[in-house]
């Protein structure tokens, strides 16, 4: 789990897939699996699945987490779900902001904001999700969006709340689609992010931030992403729903073809 410090992660968006008893089986198939990684194992699992993933996962080195939570701790919000309830069904992480949850349900930065300070305040790691659109891409305003994501999903943010929240790079014409962003972009993009966490925060928080990629995350990319410098771990959705293709990702290092 973040430390304050930069560390290697790997993670597991499952999105709208896999039931209790599919969730029991596949998280007893992989903790022996990634039971001797150095990296650390997270898995995004359905509301549903939350509480057996995490006695499932008990002792081993995996950490469960939800996909989305709301911004207020309780309240006549029908089919919503609070932070507090998510930690009790034992979830340590959230994924907020991802592009699904901005694109199709249109979430703003401004409700994304809210969210981050709740899930900190409520004791879970936010693991925020930001990316440019392939339109935005081509018009050349890739920096300007992320700038603008990273400055108002994370406004007011303090210094010491900053090592607690991972950043997840995702293109939007990366995910879900097989283009994966070249190791050398992603890395660019990496070190622009880094640069726009230095000038908002300062340089120490910079250095401090896991910095995940994700996008079309493949057993046969992961090795040749998580070798740049600036990538410190992968955020893995299709590839993540099979043990075998997951522990693969896990075991990156392991990988002959790069
Ligand atoms: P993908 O999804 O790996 O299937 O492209 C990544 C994500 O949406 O987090």
């Amino acid at each position: 789990m973040p430390n304050g410090q930069r560390q290697h992660v790997i993670a597991g968006n499952w999105k709208m897939y896999k039931t209790i008893q599919e969730t029991e089986a596949y998280v007893r198939e992989l903790t022996p699996l990634v039971a001797d990684s150095d990296v650390s194992v997270f898995l995004s699992v359905p509301f549903t699945a939350i509480r057996s993933a995490s006695e499932a996962a008990k002792g081993s080195n995996i950490h469960i987490g939800a996909q989305n939570m709301n911004d207020a701790s309780e309240g006549a919000f029908t089919g919503e779900i609070a932070g507090t309830m998510l930690v009790e069904a034992g979830a340590n992480f959230v994924i907020i902001g991802h592009s699904e949850r901005r694109h199709i349900f249109g979430e703003s930065d401004a409700f994304i904001n809210r969210k981050v300070k709740r899930a900190l305040d409520d004791g879970l790691i936010p693991i925020l999700c930001i990316g440019e659109t392939l339109e935005q891409r081509d018009s050349g305003s890739t920096e300007a969006i992320l700038k603008e994501q990273l400055s108002q999903s994370l406004a007011d943010i303090q210094s010491d709340q900053m090592s607690k929240i991972l950043i997840a790079y995702e293109p939007v014409w990366a995910i879900g689609t097989g283009k994966t962003a070249t190791p050398d972009h992603a890395q660019e993009v990496h070190v622009f992010i880094r640069e726009t966490i230095k000038e908002l925060w300062g340089e120490d928080d910079a250095d401090k931030t896991t910095i995940m990629y994700g996008g079309s995350v493949k057993p046969n990319n992961a090795r040749h992403l998580m070798e740049q410098p600036d990538i410190d771990g992968l955020l893995v959705g299709g590839a993540s729903l099979t043990v075998e293709s997951f522990s693969h990702i896990v075991h990156y290092q392991n990988a002959l073809t790069h």
